[in-house]
C-alpha cells in the first residue's frame, strides 16, 4: 500500500483500522473475532491502528495491546476524553490517570500518539490542556499529540495550538466540508489528518435498508438520535430514512462497478492532504475490501464536482449536529 505522511519522522500506509469495533457499540464482537479482524489487516499491509480509552472501557485497547506484543512495528494512537468538564478541578489529574492506563492496556512506555477524544469547546480553550500533554511528551509518556474533533470550527482551532500533530476528523462524501478549507491548512501547518467514519458508519457500503435493524447495543440503534452523544457521528449525522435515500442517489452519480465502500473510501483517497483513513470493520472480509480501495484509480474530477453539487444542494441539510 502507498504511504503517506503522518508526522515529520513517520509515514504510514494510507489506509489504517479503526478499533471501536473492538471494544463496545457495534453490537457483539468476541475476541476471536477482533484477533481475526487485527490479523487481517495486518496481512494486508495495515499498520495504523486507532482506539481509545473509552472503547469499551480498555477492551479495544487491551486487545491491540496483545496483539502488538506479536507485531510490534504497528503504529497505535489512543485517545482520552476524561477531562469533559472546563470547571473540573482534577482534569489534568485524569488526563494524566487516562494515559497511565493506556500505557498499561498497550504494553508500552510511550504512546505513539495521544488525541483530545472530541472534548467540549469550552474544555479545549483551556490553556491546561495544553500544556498538560505538552508535560507529558517531556516526560517522555507520549510520543506526539493531537485532537479528534467534531466541527471545522475545532479543528482549525486546535491546528493553531503548538506542537500539535495531528487532527482527527469525520470526512467522507457525505461531509465534504473539510475539503474546502480544512484540508489545505492542515498540510500548511504539517499536521496529519486522520479521517474516520469514512463509510458514515456503514451507510456508505451500500447495503441498508430503511427497515433495517440494529442490536441493541449498536449506537446506530441507542444513538440514532443522539441520546448518548454526538447526534453527528453516528451515520455521519444522517437519519436512516435519509440516509439511505441518498446512497442510492450517489450509486448514480458514481455509476462504477466497483463495490460502493471502496468507491467511497477511494473519494477520500483522492484528497491528497489526507494522511491516513480509519474504516473500522465488524468482519474480515470488510478489511480486505476496505484495503482494496487504495488500489483503484481516482474518481474523475467530473464526479468529484457533481458529488461536490449534490453534497450541497442534497445531503448538507440534512445532516444533524454542528459541522
Ligand atoms: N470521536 C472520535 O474520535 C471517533 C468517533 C467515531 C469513530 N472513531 C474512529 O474511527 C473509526 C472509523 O469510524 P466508524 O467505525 O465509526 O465508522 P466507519 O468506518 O464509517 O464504519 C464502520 C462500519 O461500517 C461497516 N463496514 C466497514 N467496512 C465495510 C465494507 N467493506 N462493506 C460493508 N460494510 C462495511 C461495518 O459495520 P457493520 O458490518 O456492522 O454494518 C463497520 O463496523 C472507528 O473505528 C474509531 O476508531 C473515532
Amino acid at each position: 500500500m502507498q504511504e503517506r505522511r503522518l508526522f515529520e519522522n513517520l509515514s504510514v500506509p494510507e489506509v489504517g483500522l479503526g478499533c471501536w469495533q473492538l471494544g463496545a457499540d457495534w453490537g457483539d464482537i468476541d475476541e476471536s473475532q477482533a484477533f481475526k479482524i487485527l490479523e487481517r489487516a495486518y496481512r494486508k499491509g495495515v499498520r495504523l491502528f486507532d482506539t481509545a480509552a473509552v472503547y469499551g472501557e480498555g477492551r479495544s485497547e487491551r486487545l491491540i495491546g496483545q496483539f502488538k506484543e506479536k507485531y510490534p512495528d504497528l503504529t497505535v494512537i489512543t485517545k482520552s476524553r476524561s477531562w469533559i468538564d472546563p470547571k473540573d478541578k482534577d482534569g489534568a489529574k485524569k488526563l494524566c490517570k487516562d494515559v497511565e492506563n493506556s500505557l498499561k492496556n498497550l504494553r508500552v512506555d510511550a504512546l505513539d500518539l495521544l488525541q483530545l477524544h472530541c472534548l467540549p469547546p469550552d474544555v479545549l480553550n483551556l490553556d491546561e490542556v495544553w500544556e498538560t500533554l505538552r508535560c507529558l511528551k517531556r516526560e517522555g509518556k507520549i510520543e506526539r499529540f493531537g485532537a479528534s474533533v467534531e466541527t471545522i470550527d475545532e479543528g482549525h482551532f486546535c491546528i493553531k495550538k503548538k506542537s500539535v500533530e495531528s487532527l482527527q476528523i469525520i470526512f467522507n462524501c457525505m461531509r465534504q466540508d473539510a475539503a474546502h478549507g480544512l484540508l489545505h491548512y492542515a498540510k500548511h501547518k504539517k499536521v496529519g489528518i486522520i479521517v474516520r467514519l469514512p463509510l458514515a458508519s456503514g451507510l456508505l457500503a451500500g447495503k441498508m435498508k430503511k427497515s433495517t435493524i440494529f442490536s441493541e447495543n449498536d449506537h446506530r440503534n441507542y444513538n440514532k438520535d443522539g441520546d448518548a452523544f454526538n447526534v453527528g457521528e453516528t451515520l455521519s449525522g444522517l437519519t436512516l430514512n435519509d440516509g439511505t435515500e441518498l446512497v442510492d442517489e450517489l450509486k448514480h452519480l458514481i455509476s462504477r462497478e466497483e463495490p460502493l465502500a471502496q468507491l467511497a473510501m477511494r473519494w477520500i483517497l483522492d484528497h491528497e492532504e489526507i494522511s491516513v483513513v480509519i474504516p473500522g470493520a465488524s468482519r474480515v472480509s470488510q478489511v480486505s475490501s476496505n484495503v482494496k480501495s487504495a488500489d483503484l484509480p481516482p474518481l474523475s474530477k467530473e464526479v468529484h464536482e457533481q458529488l461536490f453539487k449534490w453534497y450541497i444542494k442534497s445531503v448538507r441539510p440534512k445532516v444533524r449536529g454542528l459541522i
